[in-house]
């Protein structure tokens, strides 16, 4: 298991809190500004004054957890040098107290850096990323990343290990709710927003942190969606597919880069020098450093790569693993420090190579201004972090991230002056639940401000409309998270006499009220790191309590909390209103509530193809065609026991109002290599209410030197429009979007070659042209 690890660091900065959402613009890239020569020279003069111990030390990054650790455990190392970051610290006292011994007290004053898993809000959470890729609304993650930063900037912390930009296809993968999805354009514009969001225009401003783009590569591609495991990926897949969010992020100027746990094709990540220098490095001329994850490296020889621990070290720095993050007290942690300082006397390493990683590590510690503002200014904090302002954004990302999947007879939005739906039954094990309706990774905010469903429809409908709760049934984890040693256990499971009591209690609630809200879904703990799942079954009895609650012939709506498809195909058949609300964070319940009560009009699309049961994994829309396409008439041939389509297709989501997409038009239909054309769509809003539609472009590619994916996205615009508004969107479709990179020629290509094109609502849109793109 692993166990996370903030690095935090510190001392008497200014800080201000972000600028609000209006103030805020982000219209070019954010960069850890470019060296200067005066950077250069701190850093050369520097490095001429250490010893191999020292520089060693700055390779170094440990966990400090505040809850099983004491101070005394790490000070020596600081003061003796032997450090040089931190993780997980959150407490500003104890992170100006470490920074204060690196700078006053160590021979060479060089601060420490602070880091953190700021990966969807700190003090205020924000929805889990993959809710966050669910609004298709960059800017929406550039300003909610952008506060995250503030607030986590306020205690001291400078560095985030977000984000999190693996390409995920199986919903068994816990960690699929930390990414963007399964698609790679998609993907690639949510990194950008995520990175600008936390550096800003520099990352040493005030307000903002250093990203990292993690896990470099491969990660989301688990066998089995077994977290960890070894991924199998052939090089047309990993450039299309696994490589573009990172590029993405790399031209957005993101300063660091977590190398990943696991074998990628039989060479583990950690120690990939195809990954870490000839892909990111040379090829796109990455500049940060990069950091393993925890004890990645002294577990190459755990992978049976590594001979043993000196061999992990030399293995993983010569690959291009600048910081070796390390967890206290394991046999594989420090691996670095147990053998960098011999490797070098013997010969194996130089201080040349040594030199590299150091030096990257003080560049970035000079550009994030440590040396001259190495503390926080602890008597800020709670100004930065009870801005309501952020509260507020929240409630909107939520609201924006919600995906409306089925609204049979518009059962929704429910009016609360109706006197028809005056008793509401809320029910499910997740209804009430504060800790759940944040999502992992959320360690430092106040659980209790969080909003539970429950609560936020009291809070919505007001006295007039009865709200009952009953959770009906419990759920649980077989195997028990190990990230409950920070956010601590569950209460003990239900006897079974409580069980039968609890379920008869929510029948009879159900049974009493005009419309039910089942909230159903998963624990936080159920997806996010060490996660993964065989199946993708709702856990424990929930579908028993949905089946026997639709059983009653009420309304029902089901509202879900979670951090993966799960199977709901029972649900789509029978349940007339379904809301994929995620993880929501700390505004979940309000945005539910303002979502149920129509105050806000649900407008987030599907960022992942949502499988209609675990046996239809890895399913994604950009797969290629094969001899029996699925468009043939009596198409069977995939499955004979289900159909071959997805329950909800890739880019779904249904409004409270209709939109209708007309008139195609591409500029030039037919273009020269390199050349550019305009594709433009009108969109109308058909209904009697305003909202929000997505356009969606997709390609096709009909032949060539390889088989394209039968749909590609290649633009997207997320727009709000009154009853009755048109407006045209228009789409530049490139190069780069029409360059795929070809096993045949070993590297990019853009063919001469007939193209479909396809603009609409999701990923099955009909709406189509061609475009012909013809030799120079
Ligand atoms: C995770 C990383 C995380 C690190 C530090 C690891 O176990 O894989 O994503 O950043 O812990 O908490």
């Amino acid at each position: 298991m692993r166990v996370k690890v903030v690095v935090c660091f510190a001392l008497v900065m200014v800080l201000f809190d972000v600028p609000v959402l209006a103030r805020m613009s982000f219209s070019t890239n954010t960069v850890i500004s470019t060296n200067s020569p005066s950077i250069d020279r701190r850093v050369d003069e520097l490095l001429s004054r250490m010893t191999i111990e020292e520089k060693v030390g700055q390779l170094n990054q440990l966990f400090f957890f505040k809850q099983f650790m004491k101070p005394e455990m790490v000070e020596p190392d600081i003061r003796a040098g032997k450090v040089g970051s931190l993780l997980f610290i959150t407490d500003p006292a104890i992170i100006n107290r470490f920074q204060k011994i690196a700078v006053e007290n160590s021979r060479l004053k060089i601060p420490l850096l602070f880091g953190f898993d700021v990966i969807h809000g700190f003090r205020t959470i924000f929805p889990v990323p993959l809710a966050m890729a669910s609004s298709w609304d960059p800017s929406l993650v550039e300003q909610a990343q952008a506060v995250a930063a503030s607030e986590a900037r306020a205690v001291g912390i400078r560095w985030t290990f977000a984000p999190m930009v693996d390409i995920a296809r199986d919903p068994r993968w816990g960690r699929i709710v930390e990414g963007a999805g399964e698609d790679p354009f998609l993907g690639s514009r949510m990194a950008a927003a995520h990175v600008r969001g936390f550096q800003g225009a520099d990352a040493s401003s005030p307000g903002r942190l250093l990203a990292c783009m993690k896990h470099f590569a491969g990660y989301g591609s688990a066998s089995g969606g077994r977290d960890y495991d070894s991924a199998y990926i052939a090089d047309a897949e990993l450039y299309n597919v696994y490589f573009p969010p990172f590029k993405a992020a790399v031209d957005a100027g993101v300063g660091s880069t977590m190398s990943a746990y696991m074998d990628l094709n039989d060479v583990p990540a950690t120690g990939n020098a195809f990954l870490l220098r000839d892909v990111l490095r040379k090829e796109w001329g990455f500049k940060g450093f990069v950091v393993s994850d925890a004890d990645a490296v002294g577990n190459l020889v755990t992978h049976g790569f590594a001979e043993d621990k000196s061999d992990a070290a030399y293995r993983g720095l010569t690959a291009g693993v600048d910081l070796e993050m390390s967890f206290p007290g394991n046999p594989v942690s420090n691996a670095y420090a147990t053998s960098l300082t011999k490797l070098v006397q013997e010969g194996r390493v130089t201080t040349g190579q040594i030199d590299e990683a150091v030096r990257r590590i003080l560049e970035a510690k000079f550009k994030l201004g440590l040396f001259e503002n190495p503390y926080v200014d602890e008597s800020r904090v709670a100004t930065i972090h009870n801005n309501p302002e952020h509260r507020r954004l929240a409630r909107v990302a939520a609201q924006r991230s919600m995906v409306l999947l089925r609204n049979e007879g518009n059962l929704l939005p429910l009016d609360k002056r109706d006197p028809k739906v005056s008793s509401v039954a809320v029910i499910g094990p997740l209804a009430d639940s504060k800790r759940d309706i944040r999502g992992s990774w959320s360690f430092v905010d106040d659980v209790n401000s969080a909003v539970t469903v429950v609560e936020g429809i009291r809070a919505k409908v007001g006295p007039q409309v009865k709200v009952e709760y009953a959770a009906g049934v419990d759920i649980a984890r077989v195997n028990q998270s190990p990230f409950v040693i920070l956010q601590g256990a569950r209460p003990a499971a239900w006897s079974e006499t409580q069980k039968q009591a609890e379920f008869e209690k929510a029948v009879s609630l159900a049974r009493s009220s005009d419309v039910i809200i089942l909230v159903l879904g998963e624990h936080e703990e159920m997806s996010g790191e060490a996660a993964s799942q065989s199946t993708i079954d709702l856990p424990g009895r929930q579908l028993e309590l949905l089946k026997t609650i639709s059983g009653l012939g009420k309304p029902v709506v089901l509202v879900l909390i979670n951090g993966r498809p799960l199977d709901i195909s029972w649900a789509t058949s029978n349940t007339s209103a379904i809301l994929e609300a995620w993880h929501p964070g700390s505004e979940g319940g309000n945005a539910i509530a303002d979502i149920l009560y129509g105050d806000a009009t649900p407008g987030g699309k599907l960022p992942v193809t949502w499988p209609r049961t675990a046996g239809q994994i890895p399913i994604y829309y950009a797969h290629n065609i094969t001899q029996e396409p699925e468009n043939k008439k009596n198409f069977t041939s995939r499955y004979w026991d289900i159909p071959s389509s997805p329950l909800y297709p890739f880019g779904h989501g249904l409004s409270y109002t209709t939109f209708n997409f007309s008139n195609l038009r591409v500029s030039k239909p037919e273009v020269k290599l390199g050349e550019s054309t305009e594709v433009s769509v009108d969109v109308e809003n058909t209904g009697r209410r305003a909202g929000d539609e997505v356009a969606q472009l997709y390609i096709h590619q009909r032949y060539g030197i390889a088989s394209r994916p039968v749909r590609e996205l290649k633009g997207f615009e997320r727009i709000t429009l009154a009853a009755g508004e048109k407006r045209t969107v228009r789409f530049t479709l490139g190069k780069s979007e029409l360059t795929y990179w070809s096993a045949a020629a070993k590297g990019w290509v853009q063919e001469p070659a007939m193209f479909d094109l396809w603009v609409g609502a999701d990923s099955t849109a009909m709406l189509a042209a061609t475009l012909r793109v013809v030799a120079r």
